[in-house]
């Protein structure tokens, strides 16, 4: 039998608004979260029944805070460049006056600044490094010192804070041509583990979701052909590109109580890209 076609396939992902309020009572803060992945988390996050702090650093996030007030959930947009440590520091501050706590920080934020290794100027490996990495440490310990401080409600979850990084499958497949960048997501699985295993004893969650090919802006020319979508199938053995709701629904799940066993691991979700799909006929 010949193998089915991309083309056999369609993209019909699960029914998204049957999704349990797994965060009743709760507020996120998603960095990042006004365009690609990052919007699909917060909104998501509200589906789920939390009050969302939506960080941005350019354009607006009027469109997501609408989207999750239309959800019945309260929404604070707070522009801030997370690799500045006063920036930070003032939006953490500003998300627990505006709530009065915060319970799940989601380091989203990210951007690439691609260049062959010869070409790549220290510009493009500073501000790589500085937003995907730095900005995760500072916000995930802006974060972790005020769970610490709050410790477990009970009432909304069994752990006092969970933490989850955005990191990508280039924390383990190496990428020609974006140095920066695959260093940077190297960096946040050990950071993402280093803070997991000294966050634990205090109930604090650390976990990363480690995305694959998915329709976002940072990726357009990836899969906005038929020949660019063509290709980029041949690295995918699940052969569709990723939705943004595919990373959100994973991010929602780490963040609840269902996921209290998990901590200190990087969930991906590639549609099989880390399973090195060149093997499957090669080797
Ligand atoms: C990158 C995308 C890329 C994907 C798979 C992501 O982390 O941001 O540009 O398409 O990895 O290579």
């Amino acid at each position: 039998m010949a193998a089915p076609q991309t083309s056999d396939f369609n993209t019909d992902l699960p029914d998204y608004d049957r999704m349990p309020k797994l965060l009743s009572g709760q507020t996120a803060l998603v960095t990042g979260g006004n365009s690609g992945i990052g919007e699909a988390v917060a909104i998501a996050m509200a589906k789920a029944g939390a009050d969302v702090v939506v960080n941005y650093v350019a354009g607006t996030a009027d469109h997501v805070v609408a989207a999750i007030e239309r959800e019945g959930r309260k929404a604070l947009a707070v522009k801030a460049d997370v690799s500045q440590e006063d920036q930070v520091v003032a939006m953490v501050a500003k998300a627990i006056e505006t709530f009065g706590t915060l319970d799940i920080m989601v380091a989203n934020a990210g951007l690439q600044r691609d260049a062959a290794l010869t070409e790549m100027t220290k510009a493009q490996w500073d501000t790589v490094i500085g937003v995907n990495l730095t900005g995760q440490f500072l916000c995930a310990r802006e974060a972790a010192k005020e769970f610490k401080r709050r410790g477990v409600r009970r009432e909304v979850s069994v752990a006092a804070g969970k933490i989850i990084c955005m990191s990508s499958v280039h924390e383990v497949i190496p990428w020609a041509g974006h140095v920066n960048y695959a260093s940077s997501k190297g960096g946040i699985q050990m950071m993402m583990k280093s803070l997991a295993q000294e966050l634990a004893p205090h109930r604090i969650r650390a976990n990363a979701i480690g995305p694959g090919a998915v329709r976002t802006p940072i990726n357009t020319s990836a899969w906005n052909t038929p020949q660019a979508y063509a290709s980029l199938m041949t690295l995918v053995p699940y052969r569709r590109i990723g939705e943004p709701q595919d990373i959100a629904n994973v991010a929602v799940f780490l963040a609840s109580d269902m996921a209290d066993y998990i901590n200190g691991i990087t969930i991906f979700v590639d549609g099989g890209m880390t399973c090195y799909p060149g093997f499957a006929t090669g080797g």
